[in-house]
């Protein structure tokens, strides 16, 4: 008797299972998928951009961002948002690790020689996210080492596109515009010269080369041809990503806006840089168009750069809007990429949602690319790598308006002075910035502002003085308040850092390391002209 009770009611539970199954299922589902749902990221990083180049952060003056200016409304446009470094492998290696150069070891840029790159016990953050379920990609510089177990494929990157580092490191058949400009490949051999270029030089005897994976596909590269080549490689991505039914993190690293700017071949009358930005832009639109088309992608689109603009080379280079570093350009040199000041590490920042990120906002929270990877991998509900400590936090809460609250301390390392490569020798505080050491990069003028000491440090008061041009008066009682602040903040990174598990990278160099496609052929071609 008491059997048959159960086998009744166990019918009676499987029969309302099945008949109800269509009406409750969709709901309940719908609810819990909102918690586990990984989305897709979309990070894309422009090199060497200046503050003043994104339209929407000057409305006053004429925009050649049309495309981002479209995110900007559609999203949240940040205004004191930072690189983690003021030159190029030391910021990218901050963006995948969240940690600074002072704690991966990445603190100047690596060359076309190097043997080593970002230590291979830093974990990135493609490799957290592949292992928890995506699929992932890099359209783009890396500059994080080539050789051997540094490639992006031994990154946590599935697919790999693109030029290994700068797209000024290597001799091209159509060489754009830098200052000053470098010649084509050359034709004939010369056995005097060597793969290195001295200072700004120019690269003659190794040709710029272009990867896919672990391959090199064409060398030297078409600089012209990149921009649409990027595009379909991401819209291939996006595709191939979204129909295996798996989330995707696509990191687009544009060549855009480092010199040589390319000469697009119906150039608008605007003037090189005006052109080169225009043709970044129309390519961030089409990646845009391909990530949020037809299915409308849950994905988030992060959109930054990696320091400032390079001064140095003058009209070809972007603008740092109001951030000028006044003071350092009455010492003469300049105050942009390389150096600690405004206009070296604020970068044009965006983040774009549509259905999670609010439209049209802005945020004056203090942030850094180094809380990307902590961002995504708290979306992606991820933990982070244990084992070490992180100067980037989660601002999830920031993106989705909950939280106004960024950094109270930020600090901005040494990026451009050999010997003091990485050290903390500026730092934000709320809304204060302290210079314990300045410096300037290599102006156009030729000028360079040396490195000078500060003790007690030189204090600027960015809301009030953006342009960083008069600072407070040490005896002042606003200056002596800061003091203690200060001394606890540098102390406290240090003790920080001292105690963490610091990686140390491999700056050694080697000519048999170079990407070479034909050894046989003059500046390594793939095929003979
Ligand atoms: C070969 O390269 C060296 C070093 O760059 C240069 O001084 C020399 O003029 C070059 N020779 C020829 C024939 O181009
Ligand atoms: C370059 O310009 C700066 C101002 O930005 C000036 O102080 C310096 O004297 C100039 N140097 C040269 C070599 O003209
Ligand atoms: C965006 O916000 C500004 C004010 O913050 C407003 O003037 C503008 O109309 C808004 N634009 C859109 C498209 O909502
Ligand atoms: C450093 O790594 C070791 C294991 O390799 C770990 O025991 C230690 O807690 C780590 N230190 C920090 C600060 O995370
Ligand atoms: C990486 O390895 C070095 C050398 O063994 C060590 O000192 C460092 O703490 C490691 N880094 C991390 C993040 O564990």
């Amino acid at each position: 008797m008491a059997l048959l009770g159960i086998f009744l009611k166990s019918l009676l539970a499987v029969l309302l299972f099945y008949c109800f199954l269509p009406f409750w299922v969709p709901d309940g589902f719908g609810s819990k998928n909102d918690d586990t749902k990984k989305p897709n990221f979309i990070v894309i990083l422009a090199d060497d951009i200046g503050w003043g180049d994104l339209g929407a952060n000057l409305p006053e003056l004429e925009s050649h961002t049309p495309n981002l200016d479209a995110v900007a409304a559609g999203g949240l446009r940040f205004e004191d948002f930072h690189s983690a470094a003021s030159t190029c492998s030391p910021s990218r290696a901050s963006l995948l690790t969240g940690r600074l150069g002072a704690r991966t070891g990445v603190t100047h840029n690596f060359a076309v020689q190097s043997v080593g790159g970002l230590p291979l016990n830093e974990t990135t953050l493609a490799e957290v996210l592949k292992k928890s379920g995506y699929t992932t990609g890099l359209i783009g510089k890396w500059h994080l080492g080539h050789h051997g177990n540094y490639h992006p494929n031994a990154r946590g990157f599935d697919y790999y596109y693109g030029i290994p580092y700068s797209n000024d490191m290597g001799c091209t058949d159509a060489p754009g515009y830098d200052i000053p400009p470098c010649p084509p490949c050359p034709l004939r051999r010369n056995l005097t010269q060597s793969f290195a270029s001295t200072g700004g030089g120019c690269y003659t005897k190794l040709a710029l080369p272009l990867m896919q994976n672990r391959a090199i596909v064409e060398q030297p590269a078409d600089l012209r041809r990149l921009p649409e080549r990027y595009a379909l490689r991401a819209e291939q991505f996006v595709e191939e990503a979204s129909s295996q039914g798996r989330p995707y993190f696509l990191y687009v690293a544009l060549a855009h806006m480092h010199v040589p700017l390319s000469r697009p071949p119906m150039a608008p009358p605007l003037g090189p840089y005006a052109n080169s930005l225009t043709e970044m832009d129309i390519l961030i639109g089409r990646i845009k168009a391909a990530a949020y088309g037809a299915a409308g992608q849950d994905t988030l689109l992060w959109f930054t750069g990696d320091n400032g603009p390079w001064a140095e080379k003058c009209n070809l280079a972007g603008s740092v809007g109001p951030f000028v570093g006044a003071w350092q350009l009455e010492q003469g040199g300049s105050s942009a990429k390389q150096t600690t000041w405004e206009g070296g590490h604020r970068v044009p920042t965006l983040a774009y949602w549509p259905g999670r990120i609010q439209g049209n906002r802005t945020s004056s929270a203090l942030l850094s690319t180094l809380d990307i990877f902590p961002t995504l991998a708290a979306l992606a509900h991820t933990a982070l790598p244990a084992n070490r400590r992180y100067d980037g936090t989660d601002v999830s809460g920031i993106l989705f308006g909950q939280s106004q609250e960024g950094h109270r301390v930020l600090f901005h390392p040494n990026s451009g002075a050999a010997g003091t490569f990485g050290r903390l020798e500026a730092v934000r505080l709320g809304q204060y910035k302290a210079f314990y050491t300045t410096g300037g990069a290599p102006a156009c003028n030729g000028s360079v502002g040396p490195a000078q000491r500060h003790d007690p440090p030189l204090v600027f008061n960015l809301h009030q003085d953006p342009e960083e041009s008069s600072p407070l008066v040490p005896g002042s009682q606003e200056y002596r308040a800061l003091l203690p602040d200060l001394a606890k903040a540098m102390g406290d990174i240090m003790a920080d850092i001292s105690t963490d598990n610091v990686s140390v990278a491999d700056y050694g160099q080697d000519p048999s390391v170079v990407l070479c496609c034909d050894p046989k052929r003059v500046a390594c071609r793939c095929t003979e002209l």
